[in-house]
């Protein structure tokens, strides 16, 4: 089966082909970065226009790298949300636009879910029962993929999201939005222990990133000027701090509900730290599986990942169907 797939949950505007394997034929991804960086984050009204632009050649760019033409594609997949109203309508019209034109079925997907399929192009034997650790700019989540497929969150932030803490953090160092790449960047030239920051208290298996983020607030005031190595130092300890968190929730989670295999997703999965951490604190007891940086990010091929597996368990959407904003993993 072959699927063109659709994200635009943000400020990427993605298109993908993907067949059952899952296998990757074509992946682009048309980035808003520069649009919104003088505005030091996503403004959804700019991104919604953006995405109408630069989708339907996005869609046509895909097609053309696929090999194959659209009597080669079974059905459309598409991020029905979590994300922007506004940004997850372009998708999800211009999908069921194209569908009808061409009687083809859609079905509409979680970009959460997503972000946990993306592993099954690297690992197509990868098989629940797994844990996963989602986090991305909008979300932290600690979830069990059931033997049965189905996904449950077993903890979630209770403030700011990972990213979401990443790119604060990043503001209040005085680092370029996005935020998460530069403390990524800067951090590798820092000293961790430089600075002593709180780690995140929050009850069991849920996480909480504000108090660290107050923590490097006052430091920063308390200091006044920042020279390029202090910067560096604070971007170190305070990345430290937010995988240290993450780490020690799935470590606990690990100890609770024994899996073979644990799945890191999300744009914060790129980080290089916590790529690293997970294999060096988890690596003896389970397997990690970590995709490659593109494909953590914000992608399509992710949401054709998942829209092969859910036209598995559900068929296609029922057609017209709407954005869901607050959708959770499906
Ligand atoms: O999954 P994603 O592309 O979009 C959402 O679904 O939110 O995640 C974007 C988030 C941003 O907060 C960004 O700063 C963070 O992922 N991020 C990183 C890195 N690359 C992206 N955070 C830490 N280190 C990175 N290398
Ligand atoms: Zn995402």
């Amino acid at each position: 089966m072959r699927l063109l797939a659709v994200e635009t949950s943000c400020d990427e505007t993605a298109a993908a082909v993907v067949e059952s394997g899952p296998r990757l034929l074509a992946n682009v991804i048309r980035s808003q970065e520069d649009l919104h960086a003088p505005y030091g984050g996503v403004v959804p009204e700019l991104a919604a226009r953006a995405h109408l632009q630069a989708l339907v050649p996005a869609i046509e760019r895909a097609l053309a790298l696929s090999g194959a033409g659209w009597e080669a594609v079974d059905g459309l997949a598409v991020t029905q949300g979590p994300g922007l109203v506004g940004t997850l309508l372009v998708g999800v019209h211009t999908a069921q636009a194209i569908a009808w034109e061409r009687g083809l079925p859609v079905i509409g997907v979680s970009h959460l879910a997503g972000h946990l399929y993306a592993a099954l192009f690297e690992h197509p034997g990868l098989r629940p029962p797994a844990l996963g650790l989602i986090v991305s700019g909008g979300h932290s989540d600690l979830i069990r993929w059931t033997e049965e497929g189905a996904i449950e969150v077993l903890g979630r932030t209770i403030d700011d999201a990972a990213g979401e803490a990443f790119d604060k953090g990043a503001r209040i160092l005085g680092l370029p939005f996005p935020g998460g790449p530069a403390v990524d960047r800067l951090a590798a030239q820092g000293d961790p222990r430089a600075v002593d920051l709180p780690r995140p208290r929050a009850r069991g298996l849920d996480f909480s990133f504000s108090g660290v983020k107050t923590a490097l607030l006052y430091e920063v005031r308390r200091r006044g000027h920042l020279d390029e190595q202090a910067r560096a130092d604070l971007s170190a300890a305070y990345q430290e701090a937010i995988v240290d968190a993450l780490l020690q929730r799935v470590e606990a989670a690990v100890a609770r509900e024994p899996v073979p295999v644990v799945v890191l997703g999300g744009g914060v999965a790129r980080n290089r730290r916590l790529r690293a951490q997970a294999q060096a604190r988890l690596g003896d007891r389970v397997r990690v599986v970590v995709p490659e940086p593109d494909l953590c990010t914000d992608n399509a091929a992710m949401i054709g990942a998942a829209g092969l597996i859910e036209w598995q368990r559900r068929g296609p959407s029922r057609a017209p169907f709407d954005a869901d904003p607050g959708l959770g993993f499906g």
